[in-house]
């Protein structure tokens, strides 16, 4: 006999088993954060509209096979937020036990008001629990819209972002800055840099390349002091930020025209390919998000300039135009979750991922965890042959936890009001 899956899982989970953390049905939501750790993918915080957000901590099984629209999730009922958040960043500690939440608009979870009293919170993973690290050093700025990376020294590089400062009309300043965040010595520290300082810029994705070369793409920046001029960054305009020499320097990209976008997810695969999926345009006359196209691109790291390409079956079995989900890599999967469809006008369904199958380009609808042949390693050089490559940083030896099974101030350099259209008393983008 074989049941469609809903009526199976409908049957398991109301006639048979009836188990809420087994059969849970996840809050549709976008600009929420997503983590693997431990074959697990972690999904957790976000909005569900504009004034409702979420606070559960549930994840996908990614040990086993399954089909792109007939999910299991399970709930972690401890790993709770302690706080509403969304636009926020997580990043995964270098042992895998913690993940670093920081930032996004903030809410307490009692009042619903905005709540910035704390902006770091860290979940430790094998014991489910979310904590306020103490942190030394430089004051945590507030920041929304943001992107953090880890490097192989556990130092989370946060560039420029968003800082809300009237939440009735959603109005605030955009960033230019570079903060580090030590994981090894739970310090904060805003750096000091001058020279080649890229613009003011939000809702761009970051990746740092083996070489420890942070490469920042897309995005919505300030380029003209005057008026609210807000645009969106050149797909070809990449920003690199060298974490060696704390330098940064700009790329023209090559190749493939790419449309410009915000709320756009990338990863990096190993060898060396950021991939890049969905997210919107921004217009500043118009409050409507509308799609970009191609939804799916390559950026080639390997050469110099790094290339763009769109990869030609990536148009086959595409899924909708979708901005303010997530992607998580995973062997050979670029797993997309939730997010907000621009076709329908609907949230993704909660019960559906797109997996993108990074060797075969294709888009497919089932997981399989066995990874393919591992190709043979290339050297850090190739990866980026115009930067020399760095001394191997010291590797955290203060965070070696088991997992067992399971510089000085320079805040803002070219801050300038930034009240996003449409948005007043919502925030629902
Ligand atoms: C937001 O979602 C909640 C929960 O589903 C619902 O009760 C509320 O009416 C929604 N609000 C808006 C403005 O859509
Ligand atoms: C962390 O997890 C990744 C896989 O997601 C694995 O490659 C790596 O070895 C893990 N690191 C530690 C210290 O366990
Ligand atoms: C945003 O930045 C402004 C100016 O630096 C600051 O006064 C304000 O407190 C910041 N907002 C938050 C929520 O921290
Ligand atoms: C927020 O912005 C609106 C419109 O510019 C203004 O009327 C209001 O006074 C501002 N609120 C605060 C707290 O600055
Ligand atoms: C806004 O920026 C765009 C892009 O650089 C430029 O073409 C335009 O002239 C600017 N407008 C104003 C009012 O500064
Ligand atoms: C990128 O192109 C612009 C012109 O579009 C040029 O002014 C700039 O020097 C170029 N940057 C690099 C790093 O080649
Ligand atoms: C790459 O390296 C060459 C030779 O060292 C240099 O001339 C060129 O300016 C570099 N390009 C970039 C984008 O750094």
């Amino acid at each position: 006999m074989h049941l469609p899956f809903n009526l199976f899982k409908f049957i398991f989970c109301t006639l048979l088993f009836i188990n809420s953390i087994l059969c849970y049905d996840p809050p549709k939501r976008y600009l929420h954060s997503s983590v693997i750790i431990d074959d697990r993918l972690l999904i957790f915080s976000g909005a569900i509209n504009s004034s409702t957000y979420t606070f559960e901590l549930f994840y996908l099984d990614l040990s086993k096979s399954f089909d792109n629209n007939k999910l299991t999730w399970t709930l972690i009922p401890k790993g709770s937020l302690p706080v509403y958040t969304w636009r926020a960043t997580a990043v995964l500690s270098l042992d895998n036990s913690t993940i670093y939440l920081y930032g996004g608009y903030m809410r307490n979870k009692n009042t619903y008001d905005y709540d910035f009293s704390n902006l770091v919170y860290t979940y430790n993973y094998p014991t489910s629990t979310w904590s306020t690290p103490k942190l030394s050093g430089d004051t945590v700025p507030a920041r929304q819209n943001i992107k953090g990376v880890i490097d192989n020294s556990g130092i989370i590089y946060i560039f420029g972002g968003y800082n809300i400062t009237n939440i009735t009309y959603n109005s605030g300043y955009l960033y230019n800055d570079m903060s580090i965040l030590n994981t090894v010595s739970n310090t904060w520290t805003t750096l000091s840099i001058s020279g080649d300082l890229p613009t003011i810029c939000s809702e761009y994705t970051a990746d740092i390349l083996p070489s420890g070369i942070i490469v920042y793409i897309g995005g919505l920046e300030k380029v003209s002091y005057y008026a609210d001029n807000f645009t969106l960054v050149n797909m070809n305009k990449i920003k690199l930020f060298d974490t060696n020499e704390y330098e940064w320097s700009q790329m023209n990209a090559t190749g493939d025209e790419i449309d410009s976008r915000i709320y756009f997810t990338s990863v990096l695969t190993p060898d060396g390919y950021i991939i890049i999926f969905g997210g919107s345009t921004y217009t500043a006359t118009d409050a409507d998000l509308s799609s970009v196209n191609p939804k799916l691109a390559i950026l080639n790291t390997n050469k110099n300039p790094f290339e763009w390409s769109i990869p030609s079956d990536s148009k086959v079995n595409s899924p909708p135009s979708i901005y303010g989900h997530t992607a998580n890599l995973y062997n050979d999967f670029m797993i997309i979750t939730f997010g907000f469809n621009l076709d329908t006008q609907l949230f993704s369904s909660s019960g559906q991922v797109y997996l993108y199958n990074i060797k075969s380009n294709k888009w497919v609808t089932t997981f399989d965890p066995s990874p393919s042949p591992k190709p043979k390693p290339s050297t850090t050089s190739t990866h980026n042959p115009n930067i020399s490559s760095p001394p191997l940083k010291k590797s955290s030896k203060a965070l070696a936890i088991g997992l067992g099974t399971a510089i000085s101030d320079q805040p803002r350099q070219h801050p300038d009001i930034l009240q996003i259209p449409g948005s007043n008393q919502n925030e629902l983008y």
